[in-house]
């Protein structure tokens, strides 16, 4: 079967697969970072919640400089996570409960601690070894004004005097995927979890793997301005380094891989492109199976943004045949409660969002904690592990890798065992948000995204692909779905709600109308 027939239906199409970030959700061993023997311990939660599958982030030997995305060993697990058996058993124990689960795949860069980029830092100028990397000369300083995404330049210089390019920290250089061996590397590593039993791999960077020959400026003049802050002003320009043409044979090659396993393996795509329409090239049917689609994640609180987005994702997948993929917040953004305000109201609208985003055709990601409502926390400078933070001296990305709370009134919150505390600390506030304050409270957010995630299984999935929205007034959006209507009420005043049995809502209604902030799923017939 092709991977993305879309005759056929793989259970990836329309599956929630809930990002587990490793070293925050479950620490087994009390060593203050979660691991995998935690994240096994408590797979029963992500069947109770109802999701479909989970996606981990890196778990490989790595000096975690990037915590984890600096890979320095892709066949392996590193010791602070746990062991091989250790990843057979959580993969043993998820598919016993009926989750699939993705494992991340770093191909851009490797850790500067991987065996090729110490060969090739002890081979010297000229090398095989060192052409597995962007090593450069260039005796008046770096060789162009690229700058890297966690600011500072992209370019560092070695003793021998050469440069080195690492889109990312300096610990991070870039493979020249223009190199075979590199693309060999990658088929294998493919493999090695493909034999182990992982369902489908997340795709670190997929847009950047290629650099434009020759290695022109960028657009934008280099400049710390950050993680996603970077990624969202490049969205216009035609930058050297991302979303080159090259980049599309490595995932018909990857395609084919994946064809050769049963079971509908799939491989998702972590591409900053600038379009809808670039976006949909990484899921033509012989290429990837998805791509994360960020237009929801980047736009602001509004109707209009919202349908932009819903109706210009639909519209690019549906040439290539591909599943649309909604996603609201993940472990290098803003929660998105706080991006929406903060407080009772940010999280008012989250829920919303989040209700709106499960009704729609395609698959859904979910950002741990988020079904606990978690708001973004502000880590002290003291506390920051960010390596962006640490390269600008601005806050980054720390706050939305905050461990989880799992029980009890005091960090670490049944985090780990004991009163070891995590790698970054965890709120005062937090006992309320804990999954044993919030299970089987009437309303809170755990109890909201269960009956959500039922609730779309009853009346979503079935309810077809055709999708139309009303854009009048402005403030509330309307989709409809077949039989299932959803409205979306972003403006400042309670609305009525179209004729229909409330299936179920983000908040309560007031007197049967729609409050500002709230989403509700109706059934309103053909
Ligand atoms: C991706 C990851 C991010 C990481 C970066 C470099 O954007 O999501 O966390 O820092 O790649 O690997
Ligand atoms: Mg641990």
């Amino acid at each position: 079967m092709a991977l993305n027939d879309p005759n056929a239906t793989p259970w990836w199409r329309d599956a929630i697969t809930y990002q587990v970030y490793v070293r925050s959700f479950a620490d087994s061993d009390g060593d203050g970072v979660g691991d995998l023997a935690g994240i096994t311990s408590r797979l029963p939660y992500l069947r109770d919640l109802g999701v479909d599958a989970l996606w981990i982030t890196p778990f490989y030997p790595s000096p975690q400089h990037d915590h984890g995305y600096d890979v320095a060993d892709y066949c392996d697990v590193d010791p602070l996570f746990g062991d091989l058996a250790a990843a057979d058993e959580l993969l043993a124990t998820a598919h016993d409960l009926g989750l699939r689960v993705v494992v991340d795949l770093v191909p851009n860069h490797t850790s500067s601690e991987h065996p090729w980029f110490r060969a090739a830092l002890a081979a010297g100028p000229g090398s095989a070894e060192r052409a597995r990397y962007l090593f450069r000369e260039s005796p008046d300083g770096p060789p162009n004004n690229w700058g890297s995404v966690f600011g500072g330049p992209a370019w560092t210089r070695v003793e021998d005097g050469q440069w080195y390019l690492h889109l990312f920290d300096t610990t991070q250089p870039d493979l020249d995927w223009r190199n075979p061996e590199v693309a060999a590397l990658f088929e294998d590593v493919l493999r090695f979890w493909l034999d182990r039993g992982v369902d489908g791999f997340r795709i670190d960077v997929a847009h950047g793997l290629f650099k434009e020959s020759g290695l022109r400026d960028q657009v934008l003049p280099a400049s710390g301005d950050g993680h996603t802050g970077s990624m969202v002003e490049r969205r216009l320009n035609d930058e050297p380094m991302w979303d080159q043409p090259e980049v599309h044979d490595v995932y018909r090659r990857w395609h084919q891989i994946l064809a050769e396993y049963d079971g509908d393996r799939m491989a998702v795509a972590e591409a900053w492109t600038q379009t809808p329409e670039s976006m949909a090239r990484f899921v033509r049917p012989d290429e990837l199976s998805q791509s994360f689609n960020f237009g929801w994640l980047l736009a602001e609180w509004s109707a209009t943004a919202f349908a932009d987005v819903i109706h210009g994702t639909l519209t690019a997948m549906a040439p290539v045949g591909a599943a649309a993929t909604w996603v609201l917040s993940n472990h290098d953004v803003a929660r998105h409660a706080s991006r929406y305000g903060g407080g009772e109201r940010g999280l008012a609208r989250a829920r919303a969002a989040t209700l709106t985003m499960l009704a729609l055709p395609g698959s859904a990601y979910i950002y741990q904690g988020e079904e606990l409502g978690l708001p973004e926390v502000d880590v002290a400078p003291e506390h920051w592990q960010d390596p962006a933070s640490l390269r600008t001296g601005q806050k980054g990305r720390d706050g939305c890798r905050v461990p989880i709370p799992w029980s009890g009134t005091s960090a670490p919150y049944g985090f780990g065992p004991g009163t070891g505390q995590p790698w970054i600390p965890q709120p005062d506030e937090w006992a309320a948000l804990s999954v044993e304050a919030q299970q089987g409270r009437a309303g809170s957010t755990l109890e909201f995204y269960r009956e959500a995630l039922r609730a779309r299984r009853r009346y979503a999935l079935g309810a077809g692909d055709d999708v139309r929205l009303d854009d009048e007034p402005r403030d509330v959006l309307t989709v409809r779905r077949g039989p299932l209507t959803v409205v979306l009420n972003c403006g400042a005043t309670p609305v009525p709600l179209p004729d229909g049995d409330v299936l179920i809502s983000s908040g309560r209604l007031e007197d049967g109308k729609l409050p500002a902030d709230t989403a509700a799923w109706l059934q309103t017939g053909r």
